[in-house]
């Protein structure tokens, strides 16, 4: 049988972009360091379920950042969206994703995919679910990767004994009554969420049941509500890529979210749901060679969410 043709292309983009050297594996968190940077995977799940993979797509790593959308989406969806945005903002900050500045007048995070926001967010789950919470948003993500995921103890031990600024991020939110009284207790879950291990399959898993309104495709389990999938990806497409997000909107187009141990998840509404695995970032803390396949990858399968083959509404369609 003939390859098929997204195979061929993730082949090819991955053979041309691994030899691409640059960037640094981050160190903040100590035992990140310890990330291979050769490793390299790009795959592909279908909002179908068919998957398309190349490269290292088995290794894991920890989540990081890109657990941000998934604690947004379970507070969307079991608190409303009233709750949350007394909480946490929709605007794009244009700051690095670990700076400690609030809106102006509420004094919310500017969103959800900083961490002053995904901190606020988490400790609106910890209100509710208390010493549960940590296995609740482990069971939700899972359900979405379609595996049991588990946490690295060690990376969670790495990040808890130096994360000092995030320390201080969780106090600043309790000075300004943006979570509530249990701020550490709040701050050890999201320490934890970030230590989640998936693999560069589970990503594009996860992404692809975003882009099937929430159910896996794979699985058939019933993840998200549909309304909060339309609310993730709005904040992921403005914020998710941090202050690089303006351009990622510019260039590829599509939803997404990255963290600093190298993933990239994208998301193609209706369609597709992508993963890059590459531990060297750039210096806003994204995966260099995930950049690289990414905006290739969005050009040449017409990914774009205004590219001229994207029709739009089928609704208005009927209606026009
Ligand atoms: O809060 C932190 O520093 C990490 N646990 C997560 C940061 C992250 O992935 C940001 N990404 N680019």
């Amino acid at each position: 049988m003939d390859k098929h043709e997204l195979q061929d292309v993730i082949e090819d983009l991955h053979g041309k972009y691994a030899p691409l050297i640059d960037g640094t594996v981050a160190t903040y968190i100590p035992e990140l360091g310890k990330a291979n940077p050769k490793d390299f995977g790009i795959c592909l799940v279908s909002a179908d379920g068919r998957v398309f993979e190349t490269g290292n797509c088995d290794q894991k790593f920890t989540i990081q950042s890109i657990s941000k959308p998934f604690t947004f989406g379970i507070a969307i969806d079991e608190l409303g969206h009233d709750k949350v945005f007394q909480r946490v903002g929709v605007e794009p900050s244009g700051e690095p994703f670990n700076s400690i500045q609030l809106e102006t007048g509420t004094n919310r995070p500017f969103n959800p995919m900083v961490n002053a926001g995904a901190i606020s967010v988490t400790a609106l789950l910890h209100a509710k679910h208390g010493s549960s919470t940590f296995e609740h948003i482990r069971s939700k993500l899972s359900a979405a990767a379609g595996r049991n995921l588990e946490m690295d103890d060690s990376v969670y031990s790495s990040e808890s004994s130096t994360g000092h600024r995030n320390r201080a991020i969780a106090h600043l939110l309790l000075n300004f009554g943006m979570v509530h009284d249990e701020a550490e207790e709040a701050l050890d879950v999201y320490f934890k969420q970030c230590s989640i291990l998936v693999t560069c399959r589970d990503l594009a898993t996860m992404a692809a049941t975003l882009s099937n309104l929430g159910t896996n495709p794979i699985t058939g389990n019933h993840v998200f509500q549909h309304w909060c999938v339309k609310d993730v990806l709005s904040i992921m497409f403005t914020c998710g890529m941090y202050d690089y997000s303006g351009q990622w909107a510019y260039q590829v187009g599509v939803p997404a979210k990255s963290g600093v141990s190298g993933g990239v998840m994208a998301v193609v509404n209706r369609q597709l749901g992508v993963a890059t695995y590459s531990p060297p970032l750039d210096r806003y803390g994204n995966s260099v060679r995930g950049i690289g396949a990414f905006t290739e990858l969005a050009a040449r399968l017409g990914l774009h969410a205004f590219d001229l083959m994207n029709s739009g509404s089928h609704f208005l369609d009927t209606v026009l």
